[in-house]
């Protein structure tokens, strides 16, 4: 389970297709409920677990391209649904001609090196672990690489949505071998997903 802002959501689908997810009491990180067990660790470890070990996993698509790990994504799921855009001062406008030697601040070192590579661009990466508006917002970086949603927190902070990297949405992870040994579990859980997807569109 992804704690944090997709708990609720990957909760009430996981209810919908039959699966009633327990909360861990105090500080624990573990619950068991008819049969499942449930790991609450970091949204931005679901893939580590899921890869080394754990049968299935929810987490955004984010944290999927950022942590590059071997797992099997089956599908893309109906919430979570946001951007990975390049964040810049309100007053300034987007060229990339000009960002050569950018220095950009974001949670995402893996993705930006990779966009901004692409592009053809060297640019000097920040690594912050959250509040990446902040460092746009005192100029230690030049811009920032960050998600948007609602767009909330970068208008608070005198900042704008200059260019959009990638749409993201939460996905579903699983081991790729519970894949073959799981085979039925699996595609049971799967083919309901889709059934619930296909409802929600
Ligand atoms: C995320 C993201 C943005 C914000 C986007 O941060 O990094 O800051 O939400 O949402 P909005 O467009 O609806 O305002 P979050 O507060 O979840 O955590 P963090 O900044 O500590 O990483
Ligand atoms: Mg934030």
């Amino acid at each position: 389970m992804p704690s944090g802002r997709l708990l609720e959501d990957s909760k009430d689908f996981l209810k919908k297709i039959g699966i009633n997810v327990k909360e861990p009491a105090n500080r624990e990180l573990i619950s068991y409920e008819n049969g499942y067990t449930f790991y609450f660790p970091r949204a931005f470890d679901v893939p580590v677990y899921v890869e080394n070990g754990v049968d299935i996993g929810i987490c955004g698509s984010d944290v999927v391209l950022e942590r590059n790990n071997e797992v099997y994504i089956p599908l893309e799921l109906p919430f979570g649904k946001c951007r990975i855009s390049i964040i810049l001062p309100e007053n300034r406008e987007i060229s990339f001609q000009k960002m050569e030697g950018y220095k950009i601040a974001t949670k995402y070192p893996e993705i930006t090196k990779n966009f901004f590579s692409e592009k053809g661009l060297k640019v000097k990466i920040l690594k912050l672990n959250g509040a990446v508006e902040l460092a746009a917002k005192t100029g230690i970086a030049d811009a920032i690489v960050d998600i948007v949603d609602t767009g909330n927190t970068i208008k608070a902070n005198n900042l704008k949505e200059a260019y959009k990297i990638m749409d993201i949405s939460a996905v579903l992870l699983v081991n790729r071998i519970t894949q073959k040994t799981k085979f039925d579990f699996i595609n049971d859980l799967i083919n309901k997903a889709k059934n619930y997807k296909n409802g929600v569109k």
